[in-house]
């Protein structure tokens, strides 16, 4: 068969053809407005569906559980064809109000989308149904931020806290011990080092554990409170798995599981040698420490040579500037707002707390109502009254709180005062 012969048999068929198209194309942009109004419905069905599964990640949330991250998927999924639609309906508005816009071309343009948009939105309400389970239980956090001042607030702590800071990034000493008299900022400090890995992400340690062990030592306590930055539950809460009861599997699940992470272990508060072996902590050999460390805190040096601490890191007291400055931030004044023989009786009162942060808050606090230099020179007297028979932190700290407690007006703020920590009510 020649060209023109071909053409000539096939011209019925191409006219069937291209009048097939011309129908199915007007047929389409018919379509358009009742397409448009389905795929309205089934976006607001799909828009539903995904803030539920919003609502159930902010819930699961809160038991330490994260989606999947096929759920994650969905839900971006989800983010785009609403896009894709708002897209859409804004075309079509536009359409409707310029009468270029409504030409046959760009009505089959949209009524194509329209088609595809509902294909997609449809798929994605479906697919809601093969997402189960939802959510996954995460991993704990590597560090859990604890509650503390900022150190903007911390006067004079920045020199302390970045000799500890580089001793634990360096390599030279596993076990690290902070020491100085009570109130000095010890946990402050501590706490400033735990929040820091928050920052800047722990890249140097998969886990940073907190405990707080206090002068009771309570084996069993550290052991939980590890266990739980391992992921158990706390017994009788939550519905994970806790802890076995059984003392040699304790340690030995403890082991198991802190052989197998690069972790910092910080131990407030230590008052005797915390035997690291029976709690269940690997760190008898390099090979078991592996680059974990440990920082604690005690009041006791003899508790820094009692734990093999490598390197021993003295808080010391604040110096006349330094104290100055917290006595004032405590008492809310500024270096303008002195009388100046009031200041000088207000430096006397300052010196008298002898560098100690906890004194220096305490009487600032106590004193920030005081303006008449009769107020100050009592107040001075009243410090010399130290009770004589006590070691030097005891006599500073107890000194301070009676001294504020004298001050309180409130009778019911006196009373708290005293249920809480044993005064003498002289
Ligand atoms: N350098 C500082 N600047 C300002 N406030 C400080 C400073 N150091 C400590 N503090 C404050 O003093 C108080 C006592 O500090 P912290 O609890 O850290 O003392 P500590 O040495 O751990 O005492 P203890 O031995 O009794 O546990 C806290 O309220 C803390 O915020
Ligand atoms: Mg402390």
């Amino acid at each position: 068969m020649n060209l023109q012969s071909f053409l000539e048999s096939s011209t019925g068929e191409v006219a069937a053809w291209v009048s097939n198209l011309a129908a199915r194309a007007v047929a389409t942009v018919i379509s358009l407005n009742p397409k448009a109004e389905e795929l309205d419905r089934e976006m607001e069905e799909l828009r539903a569906i995904s803030n539920d599964v919003s609502e159930e990640i902010r819930t699961g949330e809160l038991e330490n559980k994260r989606p999947t991250h096929q759920t994650q998927t969905w839900l971006s999924l989800v983010g785009k064809i609403e896009a894709r639609v708002d897209k859409f309906r804004l075309s079509l508005q536009q359409r409707g109000a310029s009468s270029e816009g409504s030409s046959l071309r760009s009505s089959y343009q949209l009524a194509c989308e329209a088609a595809e948009c509902l294909k997609e939105v449809q798929r994605l309400k479906t697919q809601k149904s093969d997402l189960l389970p939802l959510l996954i239980q995460a991993p704990p956090p590597a560090v859990v931020e604890l509650p503390s001042s900022s150190l903007y607030d911390n006067v004079g702590a920045e020199e302390t806290l970045s000799e500890i800071r580089s001793l634990v990034e360096g390599d030279e000493a596993p076990v690290i011990g902070i020491y100085g008299m009570g109130g000095i900022g010890k946990t402050t400090l501590l706490k400033a080092i735990n929040n820091e890995f928050l920052h800047r992400g722990s890249s140097q340690f998969d886990l940073v554990i907190w405990v707080t062990v206090s002068k009771e030592l309570d084996v069993h306590k550290v052991q939980e409170e590890i266990a739980v930055r391992l992921g158990y539950s706390r017994p009788g809460k939550g519905q994970g798995k806790t802890l076995t009861e059984h003392p040699t599997d304790r340690v030995n699940t403890l082991r198991r599981a802190l052989s197998q992470r690069k972790f910092l272990l910080l131990l407030d508060d230590l008052w005797e040698k915390l035997d690291l072996g029976a709690v269940g902590v690997p760190f008898s050999s390099s090979s078991d420490r592996n680059g974990s460390k440990i920082v604690f805190t005690t009041r006791l040096v003899e508790v820094c040579n009692r734990m093999d601490a490598e390197w021993k890191v003295q808080v010391p007291l604040l110096d006349q500037a330094r104290s100055w400055e917290l006595f004032c931030q405590k008492l809310g004044r500024g270096e303008d707002q002195w009388d100046p023989s009031v200041r000088s009786q207000a430096e006397d009162v300052c010196k008298k707390c002898g560098g100690l942060p906890i004194t220096l808050i305490t009487v600032g606090r106590a004193m920030a109502g005081a303006t008449t230099l009769g107020e100050w020179k009592d107040a001075l007297k009243d410090l010399e009254g130290i009770p004589p028979g006590l070691g030097d932190m005891e006599k500073k700290v107890l000194e301070s709180l009676k001294f504020s407690f004298d001050r309180l007006e409130d009778k019911s703020a006196r009373e708290c005062l005293l249920y809480f920590r044993p005064l003498p009510r002289g």
